[in-house]
């Protein structure tokens, strides 16, 4: 096997040649998901930052398109957003062909070293062609840098409930709250976070949206916010604030200040690898979802990962849900539906039980390289239940759920390329398990080099890659101490198209 046929995933993007980091510029037009990205086309390590695209019918087949964005003499292009400016607000197209406005941040290295420290500002640029090609704005920047060093990665919506253009911006230890009318004037209306959350270095890439609470009429805001690092466990990852907001100030409610006392953060995902994710705009209101995606690698090894033409891949899209669970406000999180059209062979077990490690499905039935593998767990005690995804060379990859520990879990010692990064797998990564169960639904997505595992239907999960010698071929369910079920067992193969 060469690496690209051993790494490269089958239905998660990745560039085809170069580096690539947090997704960018999200927005849905014409029937065509964009998504731009960090990139550096020339090398496979992080460099002088462009915007790569590439569009998509369902979030989940992906086809590259010509890089977007340039840097130029004003500096790197690094992370931003898009919207669609329906109502031509910016004067920058027309009714009739609407422009399609991103925002980013420039990032001045010429003036990094120098020892300045105002060397990121935010700019805009505008498609008239459906985000094919772009011209920036020529009064740029659009927000000067106010003496902060790191100033960045501006997230525009359109608030239809206050009717104004809102944009979020990571300025260091703050999230600073924007609007706007025209999307080219930008008010500053308040700033969030100072002491919430989890801190100790600046924060990154907020994303902030109003969304209904699940089954009610209740509308609530959600604030994402990646922190790097500090993730909980280690590096990078995203964290989330559910509150209201008024058109400029956005308030935490006493349920869910009161869980951020008992908790430090609630987090998107509590793998490693899902980093910067952010959701799309202009998703029309007949849909109404939340979609989601993030970059599924994490900062202390990006730069190493044993890929070599490319290095990087997005997660899976994902919708977001707003759930009140007793009173407590929870993001819960699911592979976007678009990903079944994909199934094409489905093996269905009704009931498993576990009393002796069992194998649930191998390489001589499906290819072990892109599956969707859905079940619920019952009988479940203060024991603790590992799953492995293993291949005759020994790799092995245990994850699962430590009930007696309370806590889900991933580790990836024993899948043998680790050695790139001390980071990578000397730890087990590991996700809070918060309250008692003895039933449990789980879903496993598996893609060549990663696993996204949602439990509870969402309420928990973990997205981490992994770099093995050959494929993996089989996958397995440890014996527990006393014995147990599994019900409903869908083993589905996904398909490229
Ligand atoms: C997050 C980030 C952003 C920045 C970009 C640079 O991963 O550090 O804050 O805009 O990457 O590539």
């Amino acid at each position: 096997f060469t690496n690209e046929e051993l790494y490269r995933p089958n239905l998660h993007f990745t560039p085809n040649k170069g580096w690539m980091n947090d997704p960018n510029g999200l927005f849905f037009y014409k029937g065509l998901y964009h998504l731009y990205f960090q990139h550096y086309p020339d090398k496979n390590v992080w460099g002088p930052m462009h915007w790569g695209h590439a569009t998509s019918k369902d979030m989940i087949t992906w086809e590259e398109q010509k890089i977007a964005l340039f840097p130029d003499e004003k500096g790197y292009i690094f992370s931003g957003s898009a919207v669609v400016d329906v109502h031509n607000t910016s004067g920058f197209g027309s009714l009739k062909n609407p422009p399609i406005v991103a925002m980013f941040t420039y990032h001045d290295a010429v003036k990094e070293k120098t020892g300045a420290i105002d060397y990121q500002s935010q700019a805009i640029a505008y498609s008239l062609d459906e985000g094919m090609t772009w011209t920036k704005f020529k009064g740029n920047p659009v927000i000067k840098n106010p003496g902060i060093k790191d100033f960045r990665d501006p997230k525009m919506t359109w608030d239809a409930i206050h009717n104004q253009w809102i944009m979020v911006l990571a300025a260091d230890v703050e999230t600073n709250i924007y609007r706007s009318s025209n999307l080219i004037n930008w008010e500053l209306v308040s700033a969030f976070g100072k002491n919430l959350g989890v801190h100790g270095s600046p924060w990154e890439c907020p994303d902030f949206f109003p969304i209904k609470v699940e089954g009610s009429t209740e509308m609530k805001w959600v604030l994402l916010q990646s922190i790097n690092p500090n993730g909980p466990n280690g590096g990078s990852a995203t964290q989330y604030f559910v509150g209201d907001f008024d058109g400029k100030t956005f308030t935490l409610g006493n349920s869910f200040a009161n869980d951020l006392k008992q908790e430090t953060a609630f987090w998107v995902d509590y793998g490693k690898d899902n980093y910067a994710g952010v959701t799309w705009s202009n998703i029309p209101d007949t849909d109404g979802r939340k979609l989601f995606i993030g970059w599924m690698s994490n900062w202390e090894y990006a730069n190493k990962v044993p890929t070599e033409n490319w290095r990087s891949s997005t997660t899976i899209a994902r919708e977001l849900k707003l759930l009140n669970i007793n009173g407590h406000y929870r993001i819960v999180s699911l592979p976007v539906k678009e990903l079944d059209k994909y199934v094409s062979k489905t093996i269905k077990r009704d009931l498993l039980t576990i009393d002796k490690e069992t194998v649930i499905v191998d390489k001589s039935t499906v290819d072990m390289s892109r599956l969707d593998i859905h079940f619920t767990m019952n009988g479940l005690k203060d024991d603790n239940y590992d799953f492995i995804l293993s291949n005759k060379e020994k790799n092995a990859l245990h994850f699962g759920i430590n009930k007696k520990d309370k806590c889900f879990y991933i580790d990836r010692k024993y899948v043998s390329k680790t050695t790139f990064s001390d980071e990578f797998a000397k730890k087990i990564s590991k996700a809070p398990i918060s309250s008692d169960f003895s039933s449990i639904d789980v879903r496993i997505i598996i893609d060549k080099t990663s696993i996204e595992v949602f439990y509870d239907n969402g309420k928990t999960v973990m997205t981490e890659i992994y770099f093995t010698d050959k494929p993996m071929d089989s996958f397995s369910i440890a014996k527990a101490n006393t014995a147990f079920e599994l019900k409903n067992v869908f083993i589905k193969q996904l398909n490229i198209k």
